[in-house]
Order: structure tokens, then sequence, then C-alpha cells
């Protein structure tokens, strides 16, 4: 499919962006979630990392990646060079998708409605910012930015074109890292991601 950033319908002014997502009804995820976390950073970086929705902890926050999965990526990314202060980070989904088990809540992989319900506000974000690489982080990141969420561990490392034709680099998720058991297997993959986030700081510079 051929995706256009600036498809998206909404064309408030951009300075009510966050505003307008926080208020968000546009799919039955706002019922349980606390608040919608929109992205945040320059809104004129160079650089947009996107990740896939909020989690438990973003989702009490309101701010992107301030839980496991962010200083995953904020340990690696320093690792590599790479500056997330200078990047706009954001998220394919902008509300948190979970089970509720007793008190816990369980992360739930959002599906292509909600994905594309919530590409609206991804081209949105992604107009406003106008980057010059998007990193798109795991399989819902890659499916709302180009259309296809397969085979993630073979297209990492990659550039595909997204949005408006803007380069997307495919990369693993931060959560992938925290779950792979064996820990050869995870040091690879730490490895891979490192070497992905060091390929985005080098077009950044
Ligand atoms: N995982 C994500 O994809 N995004 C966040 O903001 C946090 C965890």
């Amino acid at each position: 499919a051929q995706l256009s950033a600036f498809d998206s319908a909404w064309d408030g002014p951009m300075e009510e962006l966050p505003a307008a997502i926080r208020a968000c009804t546009r799919c039955p995820l706002h019922c349980h979630a606390t608040q919608a976390v929109p992205g945040e950073g320059p809104r004129d970086a160079d650089l947009m990392v996107v990740g896939e929705q909020p989690g438990d902890q973003e989702d009490l926050a309101g701010r992107p990646f301030v839980g496991p999965a962010g200083q995953m990526f904020d340990r690696i990314a320093g690792e590599a060079g790479l500056d997330r202060e200078a990047a706009s980070v954001t998220n394919a989904v902008k509300h948190f998708k979970f089970t509720a088990r007793g008190k816990r809540r369980i992360h739930q992989r959002p599906e292509t409605p909600e994905i594309d319900q919530c590409r609206w506000w991804m081209n949105a974000e992604v107009a406003q910012v106008q980057p010059k690489l998007i990193l798109a982080m795991g399989a819902t990141a890659a499916q709302s930015l180009t259309g296809k969420g397969a085979g993630i561990l073979k297209r990492r490392g990659t550039i595909e074109a997204g949005p408006e034709g803007i380069p997307v680099l495919i990369t693993l998720h931060p959560s992938y890292l925290l779950r792979v058991p064996d820990p050869a297997a995870r040091e690879e993959a730490e490895a891979q991601f490192r070497s992905d986030l060091a390929m985005a700081a080098r077009m950044m510079a």
C-alpha cells in the first residue's frame, strides 16, 4: 500500500497536536487506558524514533519510553552514540492495550485495525516533524510506517520507503531484547540493535 504522511485528515494547528491526541476516542483502546501518550522531543528533529504503544509505566506517566523498554533503548543508544534528546520519540499506537490479571496489567499487541486507526496520528506527527530518517522499532512501527509488519528479523538493518518517501530504518523492538531467554542469543540481538542505532547515528551526523 502507498502510505502518505500527509494523508492524515487532521488539519488542526500543529501546536495543538499533543492535546488532540490526548483527547482521542477513535478506537476502543481509550476506554481502558489511563491516557493517550503523544510523541515528545524537538518538533524539527532530524530523527523520529517510533515504538509500538505505551507500556504500563508510559500509560501512567503520559510519556513515551520511560519504562524498562525505554531504559534498554537509552542504554544502547548511549553505546551507539545516538542522542535521544535530539530525536522525536513516539509510538505507532497512542493508547496502552492490556488485559487485567489481578492487579497486573499485561501488555497485548495492537492489532491491524488499531494500528490503522492510529496511523491518523502517526501521520500527523510525521507531517509535523518531517524527519530525515524514521527508526521503526519492531513489527507494529514497521506496519504503521511501511504497511508491512512481518519479517522484522530479516528486514532489520535495512532502509525502506516510508510515508512521503521518508527513509525508514527497520530495527528490533527493545522489549524483544528483554525477552530473549538464551544469554548468547540476547547478546547477539543487542549487538544487532546497537548496530542499527549506530547506523541511525551515522546518518544524522
Ligand atoms: N514500548 C513501546 O513500544 N513504547 C513505549 O513507549 C514503551 C514501551
